[in-house]
């Protein structure tokens, strides 16, 4: 998943809030950011951040916490190694290591309190000021050959006001998400959206379409942030900010909301069994990695099928 080179663009400011705890993925994440699991050969931020970069956002401000130091050593020069890798003639691995410093201008700021995606956008408010920015959650990774900030800037062009990405998702998971009621637009890609419910109960969705993690926001959202209460879970909702916006309309500064219905590649890395998925679709189609993978999953699995490791123990297999 390289980055193409980055289009002109209206939009130059994205926000990326890492100050999660991670916990579906402890103990892994018990002393490591869980932005910075490995996702193949790179951790995961640094695909948003491409992302990001991709797209034409240049200035982009991680919203960090306690124990998220790796992150910011990870964007920074790595002096040591580089020397190293140099004396070595390693250039290769100098490339890799040079690359993640060179994507756009980061900064950071940190949460103090976990309370909630809106709380951390908040946070951004001083660095983002008056303009339009985006927000990429971590846990979607979005594939660089379906470029959905592009479209979504193209979006707020056609129609200002805020624009979020949503994708049709089965019943049984709506509860996972921010869901909207929409209506259609001139456009196929584009809906209006007239409603959004964080997490609606089991049965209580007023749609099938999730909100995925990328939103293109204008900054009136931050004043209705500053009062909009605890919601879903007790924490300061986006979602319910982002309510507001649609019930305003055309008439409400930030209004209104459309949603792009993306139909691309989005790879889930925040549950550990989405994880798992991810990684094997992307080293199976690794540049490198991906021709002896391939060759090596085919045969595991051909080898599956005739005689099963985990049934036969009764358990996963794990080899020794
Ligand atoms: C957040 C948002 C939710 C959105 C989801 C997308 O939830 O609150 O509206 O649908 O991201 O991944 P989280 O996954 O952080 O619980």
């Amino acid at each position: 998943m390289s980055p193409s080179p980055p289009p002109a663009t209206t939009v130059t400011k994205a926000v990326i809030p890492a100050a999660g705890l991670g916990t579906r993925f402890l103990p892994a994440t018990k002393a490591m950011p869980k932005e910075m699991l490995p996702v193949v050969d790179r951790p995961a931020i640094q695909y948003v951040v491409e992302e990001a970069a991709g797209a034409g956002l240049s200035d982009l401000l991680v919203i960090t916490g306690r124990n998220k130091r790796p992150l910011e050593d990870h964007f920074d020069h790595a002096w040591e190694l580089e020397e190293a890798l140099t004396r070595k003639g390693d250039e290769g691995r100098l490339r890799s290591v040079r690359e993640s410093t060179a994507l756009a201008a980061i900064h950071y700021v940190r949460q103090g309190t976990p309370a909630g995606l809106g709380h951390a956008v908040l946070c951004a408010q001083q660095h983002v000021g008056d303009e339009p920015f985006a927000v990429l959650l971590g846990d979607d990774l979005i594939d660089p050959r379906d470029p959905l900030l592009t479209r979504m800037i193209e979006v707020r062009e056609r129609f200002g006001g805020s624009v979020v990405a949503l994708m049709e998702t089965d019943p049984a998971s709506i509860h996972l998400y921010g869901c909207a009621a929409v209506e259609p637009t001139a456009q196929d890609d584009v809906v209006r959206l007239t409603d959004l419910v964080e997490k609606p109960a089991p049965g209580q969705a007023p749609s099938a379409y999730a909100v995925i993690g990328r939103y293109l926001l204008d900054p009136a959202v931050f004043e209705v942030l500053r009062r909009t209460p605890p919601g879903h879970g007790g924490e300061i909702q986006l979602t319910d900010a982002l309510r507001e916006l649609a019930h305003g309309g055309a008439a409400s500064p930030g209004g209104p909301v459309h949603g792009v219905l993306f139909t691309g590649r989005r790879y889930d890395t925040g549950d550990r069994a989405e994880y798992l998925r991810t990684i094997v679709r992307l080293a199976y189609e690794h540049d490198d990695l991906g021709p002896g993978f391939r060759e090596w999953l085919t045969a595991f699995v051909d080898a599956e099928r005739e005689a099963p490791t985990a049934a036969a123990d009764g358990g996963p297999g794990v080899a020794a």
